[in-house]
């Protein structure tokens, strides 16, 4: 195969604070990692590295495959430097489009102005070569483009996973405050869980956190259940090799060596944890019950436990969340010696009431907002 073909330029994105679990999690699948950015990694790789690490990446978001990058000082220069791209190469005569551009500039300020002009360049780009007009579809386009400026520097972008990869396709109904899939993965893989100590989410809402843990244990890539990729509507889209990646990956589960707990003070949610995992036609051996957290009492003699307690910020609710926040640290001292403990959660005021020393804190993004991840080593001994 030509050289070219197998160093193509992609960029996986993924939620800040993940960057590097999510650069060693896709490594095997890609010729090389080229760049971490904030909420990003640049790597290189060719056709079936971008089939396999859209199908494996716990962490990442979107992967896009790179069509150009160039200077720009104006929108009328933006539009000439975008319709100087070939795309009437890349899409067929029926073919839906849909552009999304993402500004950080002080001459580029108003990005619905600069998508504008972006889909005119394609367009009337398809138009002058191929004489038809793509249809633009924003919700489900056959091409989705990403454009990113960073003050003049313009890089264009194909989307090729379509919907974000934390849309697994394992969910049944969603649970108002449950975590998105691609960052529970990634509080998993920086809590460093070896996929054999007993793993617990005593606050396990949907079961998000603990059924990833059961498809990381068994091999299972968390691509498998989803409908569609973007890159399957693609002109250039080799079904045989796609076929080949989904038939390894799914000759490749294991057993699961590590028993999984979740647990949530409410039922109805227990239930969903069931729906969900059973949704995902595997035995993930997790073990769901209904039980309050000061109840939580683990058998093992070690463990990894992660949990993601309410933040909310209602008036009056403060301190109730803050006699909880009190409840987790005493059963976390109480029942839980030897364990590592990560809480993840948004409000650094409710976790003084944890009482216990961190030994690591991580600073996350959660959509829009700042989060922390912090490591609890809970020893044998007295505490204040
Ligand atoms: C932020 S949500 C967790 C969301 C979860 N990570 C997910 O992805 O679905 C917090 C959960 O803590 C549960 N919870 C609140 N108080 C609890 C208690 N005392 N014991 C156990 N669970 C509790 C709530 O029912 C809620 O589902």
């Amino acid at each position: 195969m030509n050289k070219i073909y197998n160093n193509i330029e992609y960029y996986i994105t993924c939620s800040r604070g993940l960057e590097e679990v999510t650069a060693k999690d896709i490594m095997p699948y890609c010729n090389k990692i080229t760049r971490l950015d904030d909420g990003g990694v640049a790597f290189i790789g060719d056709k079936k590295a971008l089939y396999n690490v859209n199908l494996y990446s716990r962490t990442g978001m979107y992967v896009l495959k790179k069509l150009d990058n160039f200077k720009s000082h104006s929108l009328d220069d933006l539009y000439k430097k975008v319709k100087n791209y070939s795309w009437s190469k890349l899409v067929k005569k029926t073919s839906t489009i849909a552009v999304r551009v993402k500004s950080d500039s002080e001459i580029f300020t108003n990005p619905n102005f600069c998508t504008l002009r972006v889909k005119d360049a394609i367009v009337d780009s398809i138009k002058d070569q191929k004489n038809f007009r793509p249809y633009i579809d924003r919700k489900n386009p056959d091409y989705s483009i990403f454009v990113f400026i960073k003050d003049k520097d313009v890089q264009v972008f194909l989307n090729s996973s379509g919907s974000p990869l934390f849309m697994r396709g394992y969910r049944t109904k969603i649970h108002k405050a449950s975590l998105n899939e691609s960052l529970a993965a990634g509080l998993i893989l920086l809590s460093g869980w070896d996929k054999e100590t007993p793993f617990y989410d005593p606050m396990c809402g949907s079961g998000t956190i603990p059924i990833e843990a059961a498809l990381m244990a068994k091999n299972v890539p968390p691509g498998i259940y989803r409908n569609e990729f973007g890159f399957e509507r693609w002109k250039r889209f080799d079904s045989d090799m796609w076929k080949q990646c989904l038939d390894d990956a799914k000759n490749a589960y294991i057993d699961c060596k590590a028993k999984i707990y979740g647990a949530d003070v409410i039922e109805e949610n227990i239930t969903l944890c069931n729906l969900s995992s059973r949704k995902t036609k595997n035995d993930l051996s997790i073990t769901f019950r209904k039980k309050d957290i000061r109840f939580f009492q683990p058998k093992s003699n070690k463990g990894v436990v992660i949990i993601n307690p309410p933040y909310g910020h209602r008036i009056g609710e403060e301190e109730d969340l803050e006699h909880l926040y009190k409840i987790i640290g005493d059963t976390l001292k109480k029942n839980c010696k030897n364990f590592d403990a990560f809480i993840f959660t948004a409000s650094g005021e409710l976790t003084k009431s944890i009482g216990l020393r961190t030994k690591k804190r991580l600073i996350l993004k959660n959509g829009n907002i700042d989060c922390r991840l912090l490591h609890y080593e809970i020893v044998e001994g007295e505490y204040l």
